[in-house]
């Protein structure tokens, strides 16, 4: 396949809706997301024109949630990632994770930090899982650290390098699943000139067939970047 995103990113949207219109717990919900979740991961990493994958997994605003829905979505993490951590080496998968991971438990910080660690040096996709993550936070963190570095007359390109999702490039394409047209403070730096596709299922019932035809949209689409 020709003319595919070099990085893809998805707002994994709709899994409490799908668990309701199915008469069952939100948690299964969310368990049912990351079953996509890992799937996804799986079938991007067979695609080799894609070299990296974004997922929004947990924002910042959703510590608004209750918090029997976030301890129920971190017990998730913490259980998914034990296996990833195996699929990650399998797949040759280089992992890194981006947002404020002072707010999980120590062992669930040092266990995705272990995670990032061993796979840093797979080639395969890269990819990138936004926990407790902002993307006006991200552009704070860069500014941050460029006053650090007391650096003056700053550009958009010392921006882009300083983000905490500095590893991947612009994001070429995003996906937000469940019919919601709107970023809710995603990676807004990289998404300046993403082609945007808001397909109406939920994220449970994302898979293959619709990845591919997602895919097969993304590549009908006439990219300008502002030119003729
Ligand atoms: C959006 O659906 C989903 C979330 C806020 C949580 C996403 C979690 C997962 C995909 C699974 C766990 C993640 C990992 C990394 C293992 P929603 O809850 O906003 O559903 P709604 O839009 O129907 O209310």
């Amino acid at each position: 396949m020709q003319n595919l995103p070099t990085h893809i990113a998805f707002i994994m949207d709709g899994n409490r809706r799908w668990a309701k219109r199915r008469g069952l717990p939100r948690d299964y919900g969310h368990r049912k997301g990351a079953e996509v979740l890992a799937d996804t991961i799986k079938n991007l990493a067979n695609i080799k024109e894609i070299k990296f994958a974004s997922f929004f997994a947990f924002s910042t605003e959703n510590w608004k949630r209750d918090e029997s829905e976030i301890s129920g979505i971190f017990s998730l993490v913490d259980e998914v990632f034990s296996k990833f951590e195996k699929d990650f080496q399998s797949q040759d998968i280089r992992f890194k994770m981006v947002g404020d991971l002072s707010k999980f438990s120590p062992e669930l910080q040092q266990k995705l930090i272990k995670i990032e660690e061993n796979s840093k040096n797979n080639d395969g996709l890269t990819v990138l899982v936004a926990l407790s993550y902002g993307g006006r936070e991200d552009v704070v963190f860069a500014v941050n650290k460029l006053i650090k570095a007391k650096k003056s007359a700053v550009t958009s390109e010392d921006i882009a390098k300083n983000l905490q999702t500095a590893c991947a490039p612009d994001i070429d394409f995003l996906i937000r699943t469940s019919g919601e047209m709107r970023l809710s403070n995603f990676m807004l730096y990289k998404l300046a000139y993403s082609e945007l596709y808001f397909p109406k299922y939920a994220w449970p019932s994302f898979n293959k067939k619709r990845l591919l035809k997602a895919l097969k949209i993304y590549k009908k689409r006439n990219r300008r970047f502002g030119g003729n």
